[in-house]
């Protein structure tokens, strides 16, 4: 790690992580907490599904950063197309010029992305998606002569992002209570698919699909000509990796073409392999009006996102009716550069194909925990996995966030050389091009880590 440390200007560690807690303020933590926080810590290097800390320690990056390294770290091919492109022209504004990488990069996702979606509009992250995809859904609806239809409706507990309209679609209140209403007028939230907790006390099949159902009661109550769109994940990842049951998205998909309303698909995480299929839209063969996507796009070697539309959402956007909405780096001509590269990886290695093989070798290894006290529940499709403790199989008590057993979990498994979330569902979703004996070897520390945890807290 010398030779990389001794590249910056602060040589000394102490040094470093000193003046990182004074001078950065880290995403979604307190001030200081290169100093005070244990779990925060400064990455160097990574490898395929590796990280390395500034001490040398190696980690399997059990989250491919946030949900996003699909390709794996270290992939120079990716950084030299970033760098090519920007040597020559890294920039076009948007108001004069496109580039030749950004019409490449759109052209492919028209060949990749679910039926027909096939026109792109770029921007550089999740939230901004988010944020395109339902202004472009509103402005649609005003366009067609609708401009009453401005309500949106999402579901409890999915996450779309952290800016204003992205924070107030999601369904994840308690986490936005510093900014406390006024959210963004207009939004309404539904009951999640999530059949282990089902918001109705019933379960599958026997529910039929009472929460999709929920949907179009909201629309009938709120008046459907008032409603824009509705935005959810295929699967919802921050909900608790919530896979709906059969039926589901042909339900919703039903319900929003009855009544006009647009179905924005949020493949954010979900997309890129993630799930084992290109895109989570095709385990259901779903197709949204409107797409919304980022992480997997470029693996995170670029910021870059980005929004699919399908042909009867552009054409409304014809003639005098111009698109109001303009950011400034989407079709950042580097980063749709990089993506394109990336995109090559996929198919090269058949990193999708891997996902499955790889999330089914995940799962069959995770259900084996679930003999542990505080195994709750296992779910997984492709490498979009998550395991559910409980304080109690029987009540399903949920563990909190800030709970001592997971501080003393989450502790123990970055200490045996795994990195991820730790929360009451414990995401992995790791590289896709992970390896056997790493999707082993995550299981096994895993099952460690919850025997010393359950051990340390009194678990049966
Ligand atoms: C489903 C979903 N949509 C949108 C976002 C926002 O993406 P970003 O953090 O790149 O703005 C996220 C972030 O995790 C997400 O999970």
């Amino acid at each position: 790690m010398d030779e990389i440390v001794e590249g910056i200007s602060l040589t000394n560690e102490d040094a470093l992580k000193a003046a990182g807690s004074e001078h950065l303020f880290i995403h979604a933590s307190a001030h200081r907490a290169l100093a005070n926080d244990a779990g925060k810590r400064i990455l160097v290097e990574g490898n395929g599904a590796m990280v390395i800390d500034i001490d040398g320690k190696e980690y399997i990056d059990g989250l491919a950063g946030l949900w996003l390294v699909n390709a794996g770290h270290g992939r120079q091919e990716i950084a030299d197309a970033y760098a090519r492109q920007a040597g020559k022209l890294a920039y076009a504004s948007s108001t004069q010029a496109t580039t030749i990488p950004a019409i490449e990069l759109a052209t492919k996702l028209a060949e990749l992305t679910p039926g027909d979606q096939a026109t792109a509009f770029f921007c550089s992250g999740g939230s901004e998606a988010v944020e395109s995809a339902i202004k472009i859904a509103r402005q649609y609806h005003f366009f067609n002569g609708e401009p009453k239809r401005s309500k949106i409706i999402g579901r409890r507990g999915s996450y779309h992002g952290a800016t204003y309209g992205a924070m107030s679609v999601s369904g994840t209140r308690p986490a936005s209570e510093p900014y406390h209403s006024p959210f963004m007028h207009g939004v309404l939230h539904a009951s999640p698919s999530y059949c282990y907790r089902c918001d109705f006390r019933h379960s599958f099949p026997g529910c039929d699909l009472l929460c999709a159902d929920q949907v179009e009661q909201i629309m009938n109550y709120e008046n459907p000509k008032t409603v824009a769109a509705v935005i959810a994940e295929p699967i919802s990842a921050s909900g608790g990796i919530v896979i709906p049951p059969d039926g589901y998205w042909q339900r919703m998909r039903e319900i929003c073409d009855r009544h006009g309303v647009l179905l924005i698909t949020d493949e954010v995480i979900n997309g890129f392999g993630r799930t084992g299929r290109m895109f989570a839209s095709e385990h259901w063969d779903l197709v949204g009006d409107i797409m919304t996507m980022a992480k997997g796009l470029c693996s995170g070697y670029a910021p870059i996102g980005g929004v699919m539309c399908r042909p009867h959402v552009v054409e409304a956007f014809e003639g005098e009716n111009k698109l109001s909405h303009l950011l400034t780096y989407g079709g950042h001509a580097a980063a749709c550069a990089a993506a394109l590269v990336n995109l090559e990886i996929f198919e090269r290695e058949d990193l999708v194909g891997n996902s499955r093989d790889m999330g089914a070798r995940l799962k069959k290894g995770l259900e084996e925990l679930s003999s542990h006290p505080t195994v709750g529940d296992v779910r997984g499709l492709g490498l979009l996995a998550g395991l559910e403790l409980v304080r109690d199989k029987d009540s399903k008590e949920k563990f909190k966030d800030d709970d001592p057993e997971l501080k003393t979990f989450g502790e123990s498994l970055a200490d045996k050389g795994l990195l991820t979330r730790v929360a009451g569902v414990l995401p992995l979703s790791p590289p896709l091009c992970i390896t056997a004996e790493q999707v082993d070897r995550m299981v096994s520390i895993i099952d460690d880590s919850l025997t010393e945890m359950e051990a340390a807290h009194g678990f049966a």
